[in-house]
């Protein structure tokens, strides 16, 4: 175990993300919790951090802005006797792989929702992933201030959609031009207005008490109401976040799990950052400490290259500034500059062989054949498509049928920057092929038999994936219904891990 002094630096850790639909409120809200926590001091400072709506379709301008970003990649800032770590998510949907693994290295979220618009697309999906990993949440209702939903409806919606139970913690006193404060619901103000003392006779009749227990299994959210704009209702939500989301949590590899409190230390990659600058090809890949303690210039062993490395200059992000640091605990993220060495899911650890579980790939939404547009350059070709792969940038499988590569992503932005990187970087040249494809699905059974089947039919939509598992290539969702009823003894899972 480690020393009572680093076990209490843990204890003050609250490592969260932030998710949200797009012009939900997650910048405005971000920048508020910095201004409590003193890490900022002027109101606008978190802007660059956002991609810019009128660029969404110029993605050198949107690297550009990601670049910027790398520095708001995580937040950190101390609060009331705390340690916060706000990791940020691409607000851009074509990035949405990177929200997905990024939520894989927080111990809890805050997702925003804008009142007026209710529980929109991206929102429910990256719930999906809060779901699946059981990482509690906390609901914030932005924008009271604005003519919205009722906040009865909005709780209705939340539970349904995001497909948890809710309770109040806050509630909101008047909405749009009224909207002026909120209270907490177990420190009521004497004066109510008769809407507000209806509106508490009715929470009181229909929501439970919040139980923390509940919250920390992911059972129940506790549910806020403010504005992050006007801020109202941000210092609750803190207060409250500070008090009861969970310090770092236990974090299950192949091998055991894995307490924060060891005092060997263990960290996985979960993001990598390119340089986007040709000139500079370095990248920042992002560790997150799940037990023990970083020490800089120390050795650690890098499980899958099977050798020793330290770091001389490793980074860690207070506010926006990033800085190298001596050491660092579990909870926090650093960043180690790389050349290479490293990709997603990558394990460092004090020696032990250990495996960090859940850094599951998605099922990708667009696929393109990529061929070689420069016969001379096939090797370059090669190196920079495994490369950035395993980045993460995209996906790639093979198909079983011909042998040609196959690259799926969340959007059409991905091929450019991979098209202009494959130039830029690695001095390659490709050729894209659309494809008419649905789904990938990582397929399993039990049935040896009926597995066997299912690949010699499907032999011409069955491909690998990077890591050598099966693939079937659905290309409509009927395709996809067919098989399923046909082949009762085959799971089919959109998510590389299972
Ligand atoms: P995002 O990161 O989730 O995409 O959202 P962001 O915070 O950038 O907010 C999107 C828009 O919503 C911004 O307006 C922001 O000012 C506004 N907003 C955020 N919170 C509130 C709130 O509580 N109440 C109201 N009324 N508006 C809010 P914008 O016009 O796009 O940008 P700006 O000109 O204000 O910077």
């Amino acid at each position: 175990m480690l020393p009572s002094s680093d076990q209490n630096e843990i204890l003050k850790r609250r490592t969260f993300a932030i998710i949200s639909h797009p012009d939900a409120g997650k910048t405005t809200l971000t920048e508020k919790l910095l201004l409590y926590g003193g890490a900022i001091h002027v109101a606008g400072a978190v802007k660059s951090n956002k991609i810019r709506k009128t660029a969404t379709s110029d993605w050198m301008e949107i690297e550009k802005q990601r670049g910027i970003s790398v520095a708001t990649s995580v937040m950190g800032f101390d609060y009331a006797g705390h340690h916060i770590n706000i990791l940020d998510t691409p607000g851009h949907q074509d990035f949405a792989e990177d929200t997905f693994r990024t939520l894989t290295a927080v111990d809890s979220a805050i997702v925003v929702i804008d009142s007026a618009k209710g529980v929109e697309t991206q929102t429910r999906r990256l719930m999906e992933v809060c779901r699946m990993r059981k990482t509690p949440v906390m609901v914030f209702m932005n924008k009271m201030d604005r003519e919205g939903k009722d906040p009865f409806d909005l709780m209705d919606e939340a539970e349904k959609e995001l497909g948890i139970h809710c309770t109040p913690v806050t509630w909101a006193n008047g909405q749009g031009l009224k909207f002026e404060s909120v209270f907490a619901l177990n420190n009521r103000p004497a004066e109510l207005s008769e809407k507000l003392q209806e509106d508490l006779e009715m929470i009181d009749g229909v929501y439970p008490e919040f139980d923390k227990e509940a919250y920390l299994r992911s059972d129940l959210a506790p549910v806020f109401f403010g504005s992050a704009y006007k801020t109202i209702g941000v210092q609750e939500l803190l207060d409250f976040l500070v008090a009861n989301a969970p310090s770092p949590l236990p974090v299950t590899a192949e091998e055991r799990i894995v307490e924060p409190m060891e005092d060997k230390f263990t960290a996985f990659c979960f993001k990598i950052h390119a340089n986007m600058d040709p000139n500079h090809r370095s990248c920042i890949a992002f560790f997150k400490i799940c037990s023990g303690k970083f020490l800089r210039n120390t050795y650690y062993y890098h499980v899958r290259k099977d050798q020793q490395m330290r770091f001389a200059a490793p980074t860690c992000f207070m506010a926006q500034k990033k800085e190298t640091v001596d050491e660092a605990f579990a909870g926090d993220v650093v960043g180690l500059p790389d050349t290479g060495n490293f990709k997603i899911g990558d394990t460092l650890t004090a020696g032990e062989k250990l495996h960090f579980k859940g850094l599951p790939s998605f099922s990708p939404e667009m696929f393109k054949y990529i061929d070689n547009a420069d016969p001379m350059k096939q090797k370059q070709l090669e190196k920079g498509i495994n490369q950035l792969m395993d980045e993460g940038v995209a996906q790639l499988f093979v198909s079983q049928l011909n042998g040609r590569k196959i690259i799926g992503t969340v959007g059409q932005l991905q091929f450019e920057v991979i098209q202009y990187r494959l130039e830029h970087e690695y001095q390659a040249k490709c050729r894209w092929q659309p494809l008419q494809m649905y789904k990938a699905c990582w397929i399993e059974s039990d049935d040896d038999a009926e597995l066997d089947t299912f690949k010699k039919r499907k032999a011409q939509y069955m491909a690998t994936d990077k890591e050598g598992r099966d693939v079937f290539m659905a290309d409509s969702a009927y395709v996809l219904s067919m098989a399923q009823q046909d082949y009762k003894h085959i799971t089919f899972h959109f998510t590389s891990e299972f």
